[in-house]
C-alpha cells in the first residue's frame, strides 16, 4: 500500500541540514574525527541547579507526573513575568499576556497554523531560522521574503516591502539576536519603525528573541516588548535552549499580546498538553537564578568565538566578531565559493570531517555563507582552522 502526504509537505523545501547530517553520519562510520560545528545545538551541560531541581522534583512530587497544563502553570508564568519585568522593565500579565511553550519552535509553528488562512501572506527574513518558512507554508500560507543583507547590517529594509505585500501581509518575522547571521538591535530606532510599519498596515510582529542572553563585550539585547506600541501590534517568543543550555528539554515561552496569545493558546490546548511541569518547575528556578550562570556560558563562548576568529585569521579567512548568539557568521572565501555553500559544506564534512550549516539552508540570501555554531571545546579551533587549510591547499 501507497500513503501520499498531503501536498503541503511537497511544498516544503528540501531540508538541507538533513544533507549535511547524513554526511556526519557517514564520516563516523568511516571513523573520521569529526568536529561538529553544524547544529545550534548546546555542548555545555544544562546548569546543575536546574538539573538538581528537576530530579528532586519528579523523585519527591509525583503529581508533576500528571498531564500538565497547555497554557503552562501559574507559578511557571508567573516567574516568565517577574523575569521579563527585572530583565527589561516591562511588564507582562502571567495570566493574559503569558504561555509556556515546548520550545519556541513549536509556538513558531503553531502560531502560523492559529492565524494564517490559505493564502495568507506572511513576511519573513531570508536567511532566517526555517521554521518561520516551514511554518507559513504548513498553515497554507503564501511566503514574501525579506532579504537581510550585510550592506544593512541584516536588518531589513521595510520601506522597500512593496505597498501590495504590505497590505496583504499578516504577519511579519524579526529575529535578533539573528540566526544566522548574528546580527544585532543596536538602538531604539529599528523596533520604533517596525511598530510604526505594523500599525500602518495591520501586520502581527513577531520577534524571536531565542538569543536576547548569549551576549558579549557588554552588548545587552533589547525586547521588542520594550518598544512604545509594541504589546498592541505583537509578541515575543524566548527559549531556555541557548539560554540555560536546555535545548533538549524542550521548553520556551511568549510573550505579548494578549488577544494573540489567547488565540494561539486556544490552539495549542487543541493538539497539545505543553512541556511536562517537572520541566517547567525546573526551568522557572533558572529564570530565578538567572545571572551567574548566563555569565558563565557567555564567558565560554566568547572565549571559544575570540579564538576561532584567531585561528581562522592566521589561515587567511577573515570573520567579523558577533556581539550575540554562539555562531560565526562567514563569507566563503576565494575561488571556492562560486560552488555554493551546500557543495562547500560537503566537500568540508567530506574531506575534513568539519560540519558546518551552509548559508543556503537559511534562504537564497543566505547563499555565499556558512554557519559554525561554537558547540565545541576550545581546543577543536586550532585543529579545524588547519584542516580548512589543507582542504583549500593554501591560504584562504
Ligand atoms: C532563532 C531561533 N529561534 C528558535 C529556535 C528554537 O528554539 P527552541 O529550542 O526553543 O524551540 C532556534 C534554535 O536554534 C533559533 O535559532
Amino acid at each position: 500500500m501507497k500513503f501520499i502526504p498531503a501536498r503541503k509537505l511537497n511544498k516544503l523545501p528540501p531540508y538541507i541540514f538533513s544533507r549535511i547530517n547524513q554526511l556526519k553520519l557517514e564520516a563516523h562510520s568511516k571513523k573520521l574525527d569529526v568536529i561538529d560545528l553544524g547544529m545550534g545545538n548546546p555542548d555545555l551541560p544544562t546548569p546543575e541547579h536546574i538539573v538538581e531541581r528537576l530530579c528532586d522534583t519528579v523523585r519527591h512530587h509525583p503529581r508533576t507526573h500528571r498531564y500538565p497544563q497547555a497554557k503552562g502553570m501559574p507559578k511557571f508564568r508567573r516567574a516568565v513575568s517577574e523575569w521579563f519585568e527585572k530583565r527589561f522593565g516591562v511588564s507582562v500579565s502571567p495570566e493574559k499576556e503569558v504561555i509556556s511553550l515546548i520550545g519556541s519552535k513549536e509556538g513558531v509553528a503553531h502560531l502560523c497554523m492559529a492565524f494564517l488562512n490559505p493564502g495568507d501572506v506572511a513576511i519573513v527574513p531570508d536567511p532566517g531560522y526555517p521554521v518561520y518558512y516551514n511554518g507559513v507554508v504548513l498553515a497554507g500560507g503564501r511566503v514574501y521574503k525579506m532579504p537581510l543583507l550585510a550592506e544593512n547590517n541584516y536588518l531589513p529594509q521595510l520601506h522597500k516591502i512593496p505597498e501590495k505585500v504590505a497590505r496583504k501581509a499578516k504577519i511579519i518575522f524579526l529575529n535578533y539576536p539573528n540566526n544566522p547571521t548574528t546580527a544585532v538591535v543596536e538602538d531604539e530606532s529599528f523596533f520604533k519603525e517596525v511598530v510604526r510599519f505594523a500599525k500602518k498596515y495591520n501586520i502581527m510582529v513577531v520577534h524571536d528573541n531565542a538569543y536576547s542572553e548569549i551576549t558579549f563585550d557588554r552588548y545587552v539585547a533589547p525586547s521588542f516588548l520594550q518598544t512604545p506600541g509594541a504589546k498592541s501590534v505583537g509578541l515575543e517568543f524566548h527559549s531556555f535552549s541557548k539560554t540555560f543550555s536546555m535545548a533538549g528539554w524542550r521548553i520556551g515561552f511568549v510573550a505579548g499580546n494578549e488577544n494573540i496569545i489567547a488565540s494561539l493558546e486556544k490552539f495549542k490546548s487543541f493538539v497539545d498538553y505543553g512541556s511536562p511541569t517537572f520541566i517547567q518547575l525546573a526551568a522557572l528556578h533558572g529564570l530565578k537564578e538567572a545571572g551567574g550562570c548566563i555569565r558563565e556560558t557567555n564567558e565560554i563562548y566568547a572565549r571559544r568565538r575570540d579564538r576561532f576568529i584567531a585561528e581562522l585569521s592566521k589561515i587567511g579567512w577573515e570573520v567579523t566578531p558577533p556581539k550575540a548568539t554562539m555562531y560565526l557568521w562567514a563569507k566563503i572565501p576565494g575561488k571556492i565559493s562560486a560552488a555554493g555553500s551546500l557543495a562547500f559544506s560537503e566537500l568540508l564534512i567530506k574531506e575534513t570531517g568539519i560540519a558546518v550549516a551552509p548559508g543556503i539552508g537559511f534562504g537564497k540570501y543566505g547563499e555565499g555563507y556558512v554557519r559554525f555554531a561554537l558547540v565545541t571545546h576550545d581546543n577543536r579551533f586550532h585543529d579545524a582552522a588547519l584542516r580548512i587549510k589543507k582542504l583549500l591547499g593554501h591560504p584562504v
